[in-house]
C-alpha cells in the first residue's frame, strides 16, 4: 500500500495514484486506518456527502495543546452544521465579492513591488528565488492587508503559520509539536490584541468587520474570530505558495505552454490558475469521518470510520479529464476539485483568481520578454 511519506512518492505521487484509481473504488489503508477515495466521482462524493463530516480530534487535551485545539475546533474549516453554517455566513458577510474587488488595486501594487524587487535582485545578483522573493510574500502581504495586520509585523506571520501546518503532515517530530504549540499561542495572543484594539477603534479592515458582523443576533465570539483570522492566513497562503510554485515548475518544464503564457498572460490567467491546481495539486488529502453509515463507490463506510478525498488523484482521473498528464493552460472546461467541493468549498477561491482589471489583452503584447537563460538558472 502507498507510503505517503516515501520520498519518491512525495516527489511524484501520480503514477502510484493512478494505480490506486485502477481499483475503481475506495481502498482501505491499514497503517493510516482510513479509506482512500482516489477517483474523481468518489473524492467528489466524500467532500459533498452530509453523512461524512470534518470531525476535529483534539490533541491530548492539556494546557500545551489548548490554544492549538480551540484554534481548530472554533474554525470554519473544522466545524460542521449548524456551527459551520453560522460561522461561514458571518465570515462571508465580511469576506464578500465587494471586499475582494476592493482589494484588487492593492494586490496589483504588492505584485508590482515584489516583481520590481525581484528584477533588481536579478540584475545585481544574477538570480532571484521565485518562491522566497515572490510566491511567499505575495499572499502573506495580501492577506495581512485584508486583515489589517501592521506591515512592520508581517514577518512574524509566516513562521507561525508554517509551524502550525506542520501538524497536518505525516508523523510530526516532538520538536515540531513544541513549535506548533508555541506558534498557536503566540499567534492567538497577537490576533487577540489586534481584535481588542479594533473593537475600540474600528477601521476598514477585515478584523474590524468581523468584530462588528452580526446576523440574527449572532456574533462571532472571541475564539471564533481569532480562529478565523488564523485560518484565513494559514489556509490562504500555504496553498497559494505551493500552487503557484508547482504551477511554475510545470510551466517551465513545458516550453510550448510557457511560450503561450508569455504571449497571452492576461487571456490565460484564469484558466492557467485552474490548470496549475489541477495539474499538480498543492493540497492532496482531505479527511472526513462518517457521522452515520454511508456508502462511497459501492464501499460501506461505517459510522466513525474515516475516508479521505485525494484531490490530486481525482484531478488526474482519465474518465473526467482528457490527457490528464498534459499541462494545458487554456484547458476549458476544467472541473477540478482543487478548491474542494460542497459546504467547505474554499472561501478564498475568488481571491486566488483576482486579475488586474485595468490590463487588457492588448497590454499583453507590450510585455518585454525576459531572457530564458537567466530564468532557467534561478
Ligand atoms: C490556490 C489557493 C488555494 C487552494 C488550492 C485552496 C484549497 C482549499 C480547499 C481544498 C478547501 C476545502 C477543504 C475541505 O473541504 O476540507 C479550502 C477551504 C478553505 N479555504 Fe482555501 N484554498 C486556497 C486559497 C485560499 C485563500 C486565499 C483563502 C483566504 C484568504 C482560503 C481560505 C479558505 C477557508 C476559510 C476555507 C474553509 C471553508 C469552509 O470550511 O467552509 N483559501 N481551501
Amino acid at each position: 500500500m502507498i507510503d505517503l511519506s516515501d520520498k519518491d512518492f512525495v516527489l511524484n505521487p501520480y503514477p502510484q495514484l493512478a494505480e490506486l484509481r485502477a481499483h475503481g473504488k475506495p481502498v482501505w489503508h491499514e497503517d493510516l486506518g482510513i479509506f482512500l477515495a482516489a477517483n474523481y466521482k468518489d473524492a467528489n462524493q466524500v467532500l459533498r456527502d452530509r453523512k461524512l463530516g470534518r470531525v476535529f480530534k483534539p490533541k491530548e487535551p492539556n494546557e500545551l495543546w489548548d490554544t492549538f485545539n480551540w484554534l481548530h475546533a472554533d474554525s470554519i474549516l473544522d466545524s460542521e452544521p449548524p456551527k459551520h453554517t453560522r460561522l461561514r455566513s458571518l465570515v462571508m458577510k465580511a469576506f464578500n465579492p465587494r471586499t475582494i474587488a476592493a482589494l484588487e488595486p492593492q494586490i496589483v501594487a504588492i505584485t508590482k513591488t515584489l516583481l520590481a524587487q525581484a528584477s533588481a535582485k536579478l540584475e545585481s545578483e544574477g538570480s532571484f528565488d521565485l518562491i522566497a522573493d515572490f510566491a511567499e510574500p505575495l499572499p502573506v502581504r495580501v492577506i495581512s492587508h485584508l486583515l489589517g495586520f501592521p506591515e512592520s509585523e508581517e514577518h512574524l506571520l509566516r513562521p507561525w503559520s508554517q509551524a502550525i501546518v506542520k501538524m497536518y503532515e505525516v508523523n510530526p517530530s516532538e520538536q515540531e509539536k513544541l513549535e506548533a504549540q508555541k506558534a498557536s499561542k503566540e499567534f492567538a495572543e497577537y490576533v487577540e490584541a489586534l481584535m481588542l484594539e479594533r473593537q475600540a477603534n474600528p477601521g476598514t479592515d477585515l478584523i474590524s468587520e468581523l468584530a462588528a458582523v452580526e446576523q440574527d443576533g449572532e456574533k462571532l465570539n472571541a475564539h471564533e474570530l481569532i480562529a478565523t483570522c488564523v485560518l484565513l492566513l494559514n489556509a490562504g497562503h500555504e496553498a497559494s505558495v505551493n500552487g503557484f510554485g508547482n504551477g511554475m515548475v510545470a510551466t517551465l518544464n513545458n516550453p510550448a505552454q510557457l511560450e503561450k503564457l508569455e504571449e497571452h498572460p492576461f487571456d490565460l490567467a484564469e484558466t492557467a490558475v485552474d490548470e496549475f491546481l489541477r495539474f499538480d495539486s498543492p493540497l492532496h488529502l482531505f479527511e472526513r469521518t462518517a457521522t452515520e453509515d454511508t456508502e462511497v463507490g459501492g464501499v460501506k463506510i461505517s459510522r466513525g470510520q474515516k475516508i479521505a478525498a485525494l484531490l490530486g488523484s481525482a484531478n488526474h482521473d482519465e474518465e473526467i479529464f482528457e490527457r490528464p498528464t498534459e499541462l494545458d493552460l487554456a484547458r476549458s472546461p476544467n472541473p477540478h476539485i482543487g478548491f474542494g467541493a460542497g459546504i467547505h468549498f474554499c472561501i478564498g477561491a475568488p481571491l486566488s483568481k483576482v486579475r488586474d482589471v485595468n490590463r487588457t489583452a492588448d497590454a499583453d503584447r507590450e510585455i518585454p520578454k525576459p531572457e530564458l537563460g537567466s530564468r532557467a538558472g534561478s
